[in-house]
């Protein structure tokens, strides 16, 4: 794989054939795409900067790194640009909002406040009803069909309904689900009233699956700016993940209890148990304060707790959309759209509908989206109902006592982006945007500032759980009790994360860990690493004005002035992912010595343009035959930038190709 990179690098130099190459090999290659693809970014090195070293250049860069040392340090947060290169690169293709309703499926009915209606065009129509049946967390079956008239209360949580018009030669069928209105009794089936309930807040959590915090920006644009904007919503920059996939989030996030430390619940092993027989959920705490619980994700045949898991031995929530999901999906045969509806929107419905229908109630919804983001698919349709949802939210004026939480579990775990180290830290640092209620905010004024200084601070799933808890108005009692583990959780709107706190004290592996081990060279002008990057920058300049040679000189390093490096564990850059195999991770690249970003200020001559570049470098050593080969290798991130004046030193190239003048000195 390696081999075939370098020579496409070689055959990328300098003209654009390699796209063509390359797209066929990704047809069946993922990973070799991945790899392959990268080296074509860095197609501005010479193979003199960015190749083999001697043995002397090689122990003084090793001198010039910061300590590896992994206890106790202070973790400091990847400065990540929201878009490079790279990225730009491998947008996904655009979807138009409307892409359901340009299919042929129609949606003859609607769900709305525990009732079901026949859509105008299609009142004539005549329908049967049968009830989604929950047999166990695996399975669910269809009960006895009745007829279903418009306007009649919803049959049961989710139901099949089959339709035809009075002619009978059309045709419709679809599982649909709500919510009901809640029967005092089933208010009072799970243990007590709130002491009091003014205490207590709602809280609507929003999940997307594999979305990074910086990827919410590029694909969630508006969705973000409404919480940012209007509801305050204050995102953690480093909340880092603490394991892999799905389960490794949402498990902590849920019951306070990492994978890692929860009693063996796995499908094939002995002695395993359900979920809720060996941990304690948080939908049981806000059930027993009088909470109406609502828990719905897609991609239901491969469920977060059921694919690995077991699954829960009782419906956890009041509201459980899983057993009519799997029926729906089942039946559904275009992963975005429900008929002419996006799929995500019934989920959404289902949540407005919780909040409508239970007024007098605490509510607690949970609902995790997979359908566009897990396939790292464009999510503008998404992004198009988050928006409505969030409009219908403050008209509704909820977020007076409801915090939303606008969240993720992992950044994309596969893809072009993934094997770029960007793409490791994005995949270790998804999205937690956590817009707090206005009552919250008005009564314990704190809350928000502490929530804002821990923003900055290293944070966990663990966390989230104490601190829903605390949103919640309940108490934690059971995190440190259930996970038996020594491990620290913090309510991040009431305790400060302390600044020193280190991935081994947040319980997160070194896989997975993103924070970053931070050096300033001293005398970078005679520091390998520095100088060699520094020219690396030079020519990436270079080759982005040789095909106006005639016009801009060519740049020479002068001097380098400032170098800092930041390195990253060892274990997260060679975190490697391997296709189809049943999301494992190997070592690859055993030889790696270092990985991570060297930022450097340069004078350029003659334009004695000072320059600030940073480029990721990886220092490698490969063992074998005649001493083995030191390798230094460096990979163009983004565009440097130009920090003293250029005054008229561009002017020859200014009207023609304004984006050069940074990098242009014209010829005298
Ligand atoms: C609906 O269809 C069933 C079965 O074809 C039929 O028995 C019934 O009379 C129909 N109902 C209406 C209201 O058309
Ligand atoms: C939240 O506010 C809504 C609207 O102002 C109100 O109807 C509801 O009772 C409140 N719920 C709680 C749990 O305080
Ligand atoms: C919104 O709800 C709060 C309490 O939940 C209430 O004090 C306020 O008057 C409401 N505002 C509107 C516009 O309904
Ligand atoms: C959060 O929990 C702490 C105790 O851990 C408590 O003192 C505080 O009042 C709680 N805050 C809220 C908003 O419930
Ligand atoms: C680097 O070069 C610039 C411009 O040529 C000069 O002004 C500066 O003094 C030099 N700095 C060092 C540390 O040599």
């Amino acid at each position: 794989m390696v081999r075939l990179a370098r020579q496409l690098r070689l055959a990328s130099a300098g003209n654009g054939r390699i796209r063509l190459m390359l797209a066929t090999i990704a047809t069946f290659a993922c990973v070799t795409w991945t790899v392959a693809l990268i080296s074509s970014v860095g197609k501005f090195g010479d193979s003199g900067q960015n190749g083999q070293i001697s043995l002397e250049d090689f122990d003084s860069i090793q001198q010039s790194l910061p300590e590896l040392t992994h206890k106790s340090q202070r973790c400091v947060s990847p400065k990540l640009p929201v878009t490079n290169q790279l990225v730009r690169a491998n947008r996904p293709r655009p979807i138009p909002a409307d892409v359901c309703q340009r299919g042929t499926s129609k949606n003859w009915l609607r769900v709305s406040e525990s009732r079901v209606y026949l859509r105008p065009e299609y009142s004539s129509a005549n329908c049967t009803a049968e009830p989604v049946v929950w047999l166990d967390d695996q399975s669910s079956e269809f009960g006895s069909a009745r007829p279903l008239r418009s306007g009649d209360k919803l049959p049961s949580l989710g139901f099949r309904a089959s339709c035809q018009s009075p002619d009978r030669t059309s045709r419709h069928s679809s599982v649909y689900y709500g919510v009901k209105r809640a029967t005092s009794s089933a208010a009072g089936s799970r243990g007590g009233s709130p002491t009091d309930s003014s205490e207590l807040g709602n809280v609507i959590m929003l999940g997307l699956d594999s979305l990074s915090r910086l990827e919410s920006l590029r694909s969630l644009p508006r969705a973000s700016r409404i919480m940012q904007d209007r509801l305050g919503a204050i995102t953690l920059q480093q909340y880092n993940i603490m394991g892999d996939g799905t389960p490794a989030a949402l498990l902590p996030i849920l019951t306070g209890v990492r994978e890692a430390d929860m009693p063996e619940s796995r499908k094939g092993f002995a002695g395993a148990r359900f979920l809720d027989d060996s941990l304690r959920w948080i939908f049981e705490d806000l059930r027993d304060r009088g909470f109406v619980t609502l828990y719905g994700e897609e991609g239901n045949f491969m469920g977060t707790f059921q694919l690995r898991f077991h699954g829960f031995r009782r419906q956890p929530t009041d509201f459980y959309l899983r057993p009519a999901l799997l029926q729906q999906e089942r039946l559904q045969t275009n992963a975005i759209c429900i008929g002419d509806e996006i799929a995500s929107a019934r989920m959404l419905l289902a949540v407005k509908d919780l909040f409508t229908l239970h007024p007098d109630r605490p509510k607690f919804a949970f609902t995790f989206f997979s359908s566009l983001s897990h396939e790292n698919q464009d999510l503008s349709p998404m992004d198009a109902e988050l928006v409505k949802f969030l409009d219908w939210f403050e008209a509704a004026n909820l977020s007076s006592n409801t915090s939303i939480i606008l969240m993720s579990d992992h950044g994309q775990r596969h893809g072009p982006l993934r094997n770029s180290m960007q793409g490791k830290l994005e995949e270790s640092l998804p999205l937690m945007s956590i817009a707090l209620s206005r009552q919250l905010m008005s009564r314990k004024k704190a809350a928000a500032e502490m929530l804002r200084t821990n923003a900055n601070r290293l944070t966990t799933p663990v966390d989230i759980h104490r601190t829903l808890l605390n949103l919640s108005g309940l108490r934690d009692s059971t995190t440190l009790a259930a996970s038996g583990a020594s491990l620290t959780s913090y309510s991040l709107i009431d305790e400060a994360v302390p600044e020193t706190r280190s991935c081994s004290d947040a319980g997160i592996p070194t896989h997975w860990c993103s924070c970053l081990r931070l050096k300033k060279i001293q005398e970078p002008s005679s520091n390998e690493l520095a100088v060699r990057a520094a020219r690396f920058a030079v020519n990436q300049m270079n080759s982005a004005t040789e095909p106006f040679r005639h016009l801009c000189h060519e740049l020479q390093l002068g001097n380098v002035t400032e170098a800092d490096v930041s390195l990253i564990s060892g274990d997260l850059a060679k975190r490697e992912r391997q296709m189809g195999r049943d999301f494992s991770y190997n070592m690859a690249n055993s030889d790696l010595v270092a990985s991570g970003y060297i930022t450097v200020r340069l004078f350029a001559k003659p334009s004695s343009g000072l320059y600030e570049a940073t480029v990721q470098f990886s220092l490698q050593q490969h063992s074998g035959f005649s001493g083995g080969r030191r390798i230094l290798k460096f990979l163009y991130v983004s565009e440097p930038s130009r920090i003293n004046r250029y005054g008229r030193q561009a002017d020859c190239i200014a009207q023609m190709q304004p984006h050069l003048r940074k990098f242009c000195f014209c010829e005298p």
